[in-house]
Order: C-alpha cells, then structure tokens, then sequence
C-alpha cells in the first residue's frame, strides 16, 4: 500500500497564488508513483481563531472541533506524510495554518512534515524556518530538503517554474518524505509513540 501523502494549500486570501503552486506540485508527487496525493485547500475548511478550554494535546478524538473542519482532521489522521504549501506573509505563515496547526496535536505526531515555499527574494524560507520550529513541538519530523521558489511572480508561468531544475528538487524532497513516511508508519504501527 502506497504511503498517503497530504498536500495543505496554507494561504486563503482572495486571489492568492498558493493552488498555483500546490497544484504543481501534486503533479510532481504524483508521477513520483510512491503515494496515493489528497490536496487540502484552507480555504474550503473553517478555521475558527478561537479555540476550546482544552488543549487539543489532552483532549483526545472528542474534542470539539467544528463540522466544516472535518476534511482537514480526518486527512491529516490519516495522513503518513504531510506538505505544508506556504507563502511568507510578514517573514513568517499565515494565519491560516497556525490555525491548522493549532487544532491539532496527535494527527501530526511521528508524522514526517515537509515545506513547499514561494514569495519574494527569500522565496518563503522565512514561513518555513518558523514551521519548522513549531512542528518539532508537534513531534512532527520535519524534512530537511525543501522547494523554495523566490520571486515567484516572474519565476512561473502557466502554472510551472520556468527553473528546469525544479521537477528534480521535488523529486529529491518526495524521496526523502517517502522514506520518513515508510520508517515512520512502521514504527508508529509497532508501537504506539510516546508523545
Ligand atoms: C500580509 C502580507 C505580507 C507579506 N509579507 C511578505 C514577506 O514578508 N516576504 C515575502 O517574500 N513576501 C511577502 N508578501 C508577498 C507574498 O509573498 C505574496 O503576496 C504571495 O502571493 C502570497 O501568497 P498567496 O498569494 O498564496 O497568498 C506578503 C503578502 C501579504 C499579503
């Protein structure tokens, strides 16, 4: 069975370049052939900023998370790999998906995270740097390698990077998540991780 793989479409703001770039991408991980892809888009899930009383990291499966949210939590339970698709909003992510984020805690345990970024000159790496230092909190496993596309206004065109390097990078960050998956669906499936 292939590892599922989840792509998250962070931004949500009208006229947002993020399904541009997401939609690439499940393109690569798709001919990649080592996952079966399902595309979450934040714009379709409700994302309420106001969280219950509990922490979600002692509330178990019943915490009260609203309907509109179930696509989300349900894909990353199931998730083996997540993709976190992120422009850089203020040399950081946006709003959107540290609500995601903060909505969960065991869906992103033992789970191997990994960034797809594109902005300005830092190409997103900004959004990716804090991502990364939230999800080890998480006991997420972020993946080193990472596709940052800088400047991407002129750095795309008709829906793909003008960089022919680029299927090659993702084909790298797709092997490397593909791997984690693997190594830690197995685990999680011999033992339950202490978290
Ligand atoms: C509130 C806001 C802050 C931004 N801050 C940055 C930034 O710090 N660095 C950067 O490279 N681009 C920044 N940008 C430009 C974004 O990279 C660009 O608008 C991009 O299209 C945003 O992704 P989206 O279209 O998917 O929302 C910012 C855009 C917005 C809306």
């Amino acid at each position: 069975m292939d590892n599922k793989l989840v792509i998250v479409i962070g931004s949500v703001r009208d006229g947002r370049f993020g399904p541009v770039v997401a939609s690439w991408f499940a393109d690569q991980a798709a001919a990649h052939g080592g996952f079966d892809v399902e595309v979450v888009d934040l714009a379709d899930v409700d994302l309420p900023l106001a969280l219950p009383a509990a922490s979600p990291k002692y509330a178990g499966d019943d915490y009260p998370r609203p309907a509109g949210m179930a696509p989300l939590t349900s894909a990353l339970e199931g998730a083996d790999a997540v993709v976190l698709v992120t422009p850089e909003y203020n040399h950081s992510y946006p709003a959107s998906l540290k609500a995601a984020v903060d909505w969960h805690f065991t869906q992103w345990a033992a789970k191997p995270v990994a960034f797809v970024s594109y902005g300005g000159a830092a190409g997103g790496r900004h959004a990716v740097l804090h991502l990364e230092n939230v999800l080890t909190e998480l006991h997420a496993v972020t993946v080193r390698d990472g596709l940052a596309f800088p400047n991407y206004f002129t750095a795309w065109r008709d829906g793909r990077p003008l960089d022919p390097a680029a299927p090659g990078y993702a084909k790298t960050l797709l092997d490397q998540l593909a791997w984690w998956a693997g190594a830690l669906r197995t685990a999680r499936a011999s033992s339950p991780y202490p978290a």
